[in-house]
């Protein structure tokens, strides 16, 4: 259970903690970089290539450039469905060395890349390390991370993943005048070479070792990121839970891990279809349409993308202080008061003026929401609520399905604006936005302050889920 004070000592923590989490969390600057900076490259790739034949075959140029910008995604799918078993069976640190060198591949295929077959080879490439990147980022860091500062850690994957966001508008901004794709898709060679050399010297997660019947090893590692009066008490903790478990795929559907099941992939298709990639992807096309020029909304962009960094800031802060639930809660109301107002200024007629402001601010404050609450909550949810046997299978299952849907709605959003309008569109994501906050308040746990044994304890007892069934849930101060 959660102590009352929050000291060094009961905290449990030890400084080279955080440099380990902040080195893993560059697993989210991998694919923020990479969401941000396509839209802006692919501007430069139409003039470089013929986008009309794929192997000689022609195609219609929107289908191939469509091939090129959802090519990660795709990728991503595939590194996700095998990125969590892989991380149970070869271990999280050597997942994560693994999708350095795949996403490092993929960058350096795509700068010199000769054709837009290769190109496209390259995204899937690259996509396929985001994807490895996106389950073990945060699964890694949860299980080296002090319970009581758990989720401030985790959540700096999610500060990673908006940075790289924010790098890529930088940098399409710097290259707007007429700049070379190549290097703009190059430079994720960058981070991926940190990652991988920084890893080398980082510990394996002890939660993992113990698994593996490695013990002294899982000691050695929490000696080495907890005080002395913690390891051995964590290392009881893991001990019982292991005893316990029998670890394989079919766990997933046990009648005790399944509603986490139905959170996580809940939380993942939500945290989707409420838009923000709407937003992360089309902003420049959304602002246009409020009367922007090409420049202003370019420079608008990138005010957006601070606005995701410095809100997530404020999540990272608040998240182990607050709980995981009042953040939740609260940004999925202010979203869906958002997308209401949203949809409402576009349904206004001539979209000039002062309602093209009031968008632009509606834009601003919807990204603000979903920066404090769905964006950091579920990456960092999905690593607390499994046991540990099968926590990045779990994970897995979940990061797949959000890859999916971000597919899926990146994919059908330019359709949905002709076929129904913007306002319908974003009423539309509004009405997501309330049944995931109907969802969340009914079935999402609160994890804060719990190691994730105990969490798993309550798993197994069915109290996990809901609003009321924790002494440590919503409003509890530590
Ligand atoms: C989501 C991404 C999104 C990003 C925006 C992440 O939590 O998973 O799809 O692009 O937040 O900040």
């Amino acid at each position: 259970m959660a102590t009352k004070d929050a000291t060094t000592e009961e905290t449990g923590r030890n400084s080279f903690v955080y440099v380990v989490a902040a080195l893993a969390a560059l697993n989210g600057l991998l694919f923020g970089f990479d969401t941000g900076v396509i839209a802006g490259a692919m501007l430069y790739i139409q003039n470089s290539f013929d986008l009309t034949a794929l192997f000689g075959y022609p195609m219609s140029a929107s289908f191939v450039e469509g091939l090129i910008v959802s090519g990660a995604m795709g990728g991503a799918i595939v590194g996700a469905a095998f990125g969590g078993r892989l991380a149970d069976r070869l271990g999280r640190r050597r997942l994560i060395l693994v999708g350095a060198v795949i996403f490092f591949v993929g960058s350096l295929v795509m700068a010199i890349a000769p054709n837009v077959e290769v190109l496209i080879f390259g995204r899937l490439i690259n996509g396929v390390g985001i994807g490895f990147a996106s389950v073990v980022g945060p699964l890694y860091i949860s299980e080296l991370a002090p319970p009581k500062i758990r989720g401030s850690l985790v959540s700096l994957n999610q500060l990673t993943i908006t940075s790289g966001i924010l790098i890529a508008y930088l940098v399409n901004y710097a290259f707007s005048g007429g700049g070379d794709w190549r290097w703009m898709l190059g430079l994720g060679m960058i981070p991926a070479v940190v990652l991988f050399v920084g890893m080398l010297f980082m510990p394996e997660s002890p939660r993992w070792l113990y698994e593996q019947g490695r013990v002294d090893d899982a000691r050695d590692v929490l000696s080495r990121t907890r005080t002395e009066s913690r390891v051995a008490a964590e290392l009881r903790e893991i001990k019982e839970t292991v005893k316990t478990e029998s670890g394989t795929v079919g766990d997933l559907f046990k009648p005790w891990v399944r509603p986490m099941l139905v959170v996580g992939i809940g939380l993942a298709a939500f945290q989707q279809v409420t838009g923000i990639n709407v937003v992360m992807y089309y902003a420049p096309v959304i602002l246009e349409s409020t009367g922007f020029q090409d420049t202003a909304s370019i420079l608008a962009t990138v005010g957006i993308g601070v606005v995701n960094v410095v809100m997530t800031v404020v999540a990272v802060l608040l998240i182990d202080r607050t709980g995981r639930r009042p953040l939740l809660l609260t940004g999925l109301v202010g979203m869906t008061v958002m997308l209401g107002l949203l949809g409402l200024a576009f349904f206004l007629p001539g979209l000039s003026g002062i309602v093209g402001w009031l968008a632009t601010i509606g834009l601003m404050l919807y990204v603000a929401f979903f920066a404090i609450g769905l964006g950091p909550v579920f990456w960092l949810l999905i690593s607390e609520i499994y046991p540990t046997q099968i926590r990045g299978t779990a994970m897995g299952a979940a990061t797949v399905v959000n890859w999916a849907a971000n597919l899926l709605v990146s994919l059908t959003f330019l359709g949905l604006v002709d076929a129904v309008g913007q306002a319908s569109t974003f009423w539309l994501f509004g009405a997501c936005s309330l049944a995931a906050l109907i969802f969340c308040y009914k079935l999402v746990p609160e994890t804060k302050g719990r190691s994730l044994e105990e969490i798993e304890a309550d798993l197994r007892e069915n109290t996990l889920v809901g609003p009321d069934d924790h002494p440590d849930a919503v409003g509890s101060d530590d």
